[in-house]
């Protein structure tokens, strides 16, 4: 009840991006907890760019937990979420709303019931990471509410692993690793920041959306198959992933593209490699990202180093990573080769910052 004996609400809003990453993670070696067979490392995206934003309210009105994602209503019973959910309540504390006076306690939050209302601002389960951004969201605004603090380092990305693995590096900005770790119950496999994105801040990601449609294999099943049929997994996670996480940091530390460029293809390529030697193959990559591949491949060839890096994640759509001084020149070779459909105009077809509008001659 709040002071006046009236019903009372108590709400908090926080916005989580979405996250590319350059060395993949693909396969688990704990379904429940959300191990991996691999440390993988992304690069957070710009919360203007991709992103989720959650509000979280709580009212001894409310009689059942509920989601909301994109205006629709989910259900909460799924595995990810309670575990997400349960895991925050056993760290919930006293807390006081500034707003209106209302005092939470920790025995409170055992029975107050939540509401959650989550929108993405890019297209859900497209291989853009939506779940990532999502669960991120989720376990930080949760955490703000009922005024979790971390007992160790990297507490809440173990909580937002349990939601979705790749979620756990969405907690933080710039380039991130996650640590797969050691231990059995999972308190070690956490996210940690490797740079800010200002500490390489002339690098540009350019995201070619080549299909909104959603995925036919999740990431969650498609690797669990790839666990039980592919023997490149295997090797993969053991031989390649340990040897190209040491250079892909020594590449980050030193702000050196071409190894970085090199590390990032080689990467995406096995991964979807792996995909095509499970049973059955998976193919998250069509013509276009095929073509997309080719552009940069020839473009890298014809410059003799790397002029930019493609990666594909669970879906078609390409990430391009170029320094910002080539940033004009991909563009204009994108639009050569895929130019804006009959009747779209430039500016609907190429989003983006006013830099990257003005390398193509578009007034915002
Ligand atoms: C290809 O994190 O979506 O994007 O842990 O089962 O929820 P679950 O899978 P998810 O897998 C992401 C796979 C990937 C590579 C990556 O982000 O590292």
């Amino acid at each position: 009840m709040g002071t006046d004996g009236s019903a009372w609400i108590v709400s908090r809003t926080a916005r989580a991006p979405s996250n590319i990453a350059v060395i993949k993670y693909w396969g688990k070696r704990d379904e429940d907890l959300i191990l991996p067979l691999n440390s993988s490392i992304s690069v957070t995206l710009d919360p203007n760019d991709l992103s989720a934003t959650t509000t979280v309210s709580t009212s001894p009105d409310f009689d059942a937990d509920r989601l909301w994602l994109n205006d629709k209503e989910v259900s909460l019973s799924s595995h990810r979420y309670v575990s997400c959910l349960k895991e925050l309540r056993d760290r919930a504390t006293d807390v006081k709303d500034e707003k209106t006076g209302i005092v939470i306690t920790k025995e409170d939050w055992k029975h107050l019931k939540l509401h959650i209302v989550s929108k993405n601002n890019f297209p859900t389960a497209a291989g853009l990471a939506s779940s990532a951004a999502g669960f991120a969201c989720l376990v930080f605004t949760v955490a703000q509410l009922m005024g979790i603090k971390e007992s160790f380092p990297g507490e809440l990305s173990t909580i937002a692993r349990r939601g979705s693995g790749s979620a756990c590096r969405s907690l933080h900005g710039g380039f991130v690793k996650w640590e797969m770790g050691k231990r059995d119950d999972g308190k070690d496999s956490i996210a940690v920041p490797l740079a800010e994105h200002h500490e390489w801040d002339d690098l540009r990601i350019v995201i070619c959306v080549v299909s909104s449609r959603q995925k036919e294999v999740s990431s969650t099943s498609g690797m669990q198959e790839s666990v039980q049929t592919s023997p490149l997994l295997h090797y993969r996670a053991k031989e390649v992933v340990p040897k190209r996480i040491t250079e892909m940091e020594e590449a980050l530390s030193k702000r050196d593209f071409s190894s970085f460029a090199k590390l990032t293809c080689a990467d995406s390529n096995q991964f979807h490699a792996t995909c095509l030697d499970t049973s059955p193959p998976i193919f998250y990559m069509n013509d276009t990202s095929r073509r997309i591949i080719g552009l940069v491949e020839r473009w890298n060839k014809s410059e003799g180093s790397p002029q930019a890096a493609y990666t594909f994640d669970a879906g078609p759509n390409a990430v391009i990573f170029v320094p910002q001084k080539s940033g004009g020149a991909l563009l204009h070779r994108l639009l050569y080769e895929f130019p804006p459909p009959e009747g779209m105009n430039l500016s609907s077809y190429v989003v983006g910052s006013t830099e990257l509008l003005e390398a193509l001659g578009i007034d915002k």
